[in-house]
């Protein structure tokens, strides 16, 4: 894959949207025909299906602050494209209580599609790639199992950059800046926001000290396209952060918690955002946070929102806290899966898929959910509930 590792990472490099690479150990896949693999496979999968069921977390902010550690050492240090230096090696504390080091790949080239000849991959600053109980343990195709992160649910994914491609131009701060606003106003006057409002206004609160939003995406990525489907995106992308104003107003508003602005922070996390959606953002109030400093911020007293994302962040958060307030989407019984399954022919877990944990958990400790809005799957936040937690 390497195509010449001593060369220098050129400062043209630009991020291409969504491609992403997971490392080389995805090349430790197995092969179809592995027998031996597939019987190691079937063994961690019965041990990783009893360490779940016996409650054991498989996601942990231990797991997640060693590993930014690590990094954060890393990148005051990095080891430039060339340089005879041994790679940084990244130590990831597996669920079973094992350790498995990888590579710290950064800076490295990757083949680019044949198709795009003399055109060369770099791999990006990482961040955290998560792995549920379902990914880890499904019986699908030998080649998904990777035998060295069998037990990692944690690990590392890596943006790609593609090197001397065409640049496209970036919207300006002022088009995104305007386009917010203006969705921020229409979701004000929105009736479903005022619902909203309204059963905020009655309802019993607990302690709440910052709002913290996962995968929201970027207002800028698709911005000015015409594309249907791309334009509703953008647009979701506005509504949902609109939403993290809302719900800031709501409580500010209510006092009692958060009585003013600096006591209640307003935290955003997604890899996609780019310079333009950052200052966005902070011009209202809200910080751009890098994979995993936003799971290290749920704490008991956040609300945390998050609307199909591609992480599993509703397991996550089910193993690292009980948030006041979850506003996320609404999550579906055993029964409903089964059906969503069959009607999709489907096995595929998806990206943030519901677990007995997940259930377990709003079941026990959260009121009975409320729908977000009235479009439900058609609307800006797809099928979204919120869930306050219980006295
Ligand atoms: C399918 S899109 C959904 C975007 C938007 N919430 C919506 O409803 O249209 C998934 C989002 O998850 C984001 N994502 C991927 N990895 C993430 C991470 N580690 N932390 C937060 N967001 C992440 C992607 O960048 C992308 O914006």
């Amino acid at each position: 894959m390497d195509r010449d590792a001593t060369r220098p990472v050129e400062t043209t490099a630009r991020q291409i949207r969504h491609h992403v690479y997971s490392g080389k150990c995805r090349d430790d896949l197995l092969e179809p025909t592995d027998t031996k693999g597939a019987q190691e496979k079937e063994k961690a999968v019965k041990r990783l299906q009893e360490l779940y069921d016996e409650g054991v977390p498989f996601f942990k902010k231990e797991v997640f602050g060693h590993i930014l550690d690590q990094l954060t050492f890393c990148r005051a240090n990095p080891r430039p494209p060339g340089s005879s230096a041994e790679p940084h090696m990244i130590l990831i504390i597996a669920v079973d209580g094992t350790k498995v080091e990888i590579e710290l790949e950064t800076g490295r080239a990757l083949q680019h599609n044949p198709a795009f000849p003399g055109m060369e991959l770099v791999v990006g600053d990482p961040y955290l790639y998560y792995r549920t109980v379902q990914h880890l343990t499904e019986t699908g195709d030998l080649p998904r199992h990777s035998r060295r992160l069998a037990y990692c649910p944690t690990r590392l994914m890596y943006p790609l950059s593609v090197r001397d491609a065409p640049t496209e131009p970036v919207a300006a701060l002022e088009d995104i800046q305007n386009a917010f606003l203006a969705g921020v106003r229409a979701w004000e006057d929105s009736e479903d926001c005022q619902r909203l409002r309204s059963f905020f206004e009655k309802a019993s609160l607990p302690k709440i000290t910052k709002i913290v939003a996962f995968a929201c995406s970027s207002m800028e990525i698709n911005f000015g396209n015409k594309d249907q489907r791309a334009s509703s995106r953008n647009s979701r992308s506005i509504h949902q952060h609109a939403l993290i104003l809302t719900l800031r107003d709501i409580i500010l508003g209510r006092g009692g918690n958060a009585e003013k602005a600096a006591d209640l922070q307003c935290f955003a996390q997604d890899p996609v955002y780019c310079d333009v959606d950052e200052q966005v953002l902070k011009a209202a109030g809200i910080t751009v946070l890098r994979d995993p400093r936003g799971f290290l911020e749920v704490d008991d007293e956040s609300v945390v929102l998050s609307f199909s994302p591609d992480i599993p962040v509703r397991q996550i958060v089910a193993d690292i806290a009980r948030p006041a307030v979850l506003v996320w989407n609404h999550v579906k019984s055993e029964a409903e899966t089964a059906e969503d399954y069959a009607a999709l022919d489907q096995k595929n877990a998806g990206t943030d898929p519901e677990s007995s944990r997940l259930r377990d958990m709003v079941r026990d400790c959260y009121l009975e959910p409320v729908a977000l809005d009235s479009k439900g799957k058609f609307g800006p936040f797809g099928r979204a509930s919120v869930y306050i937690r219980r006295g």
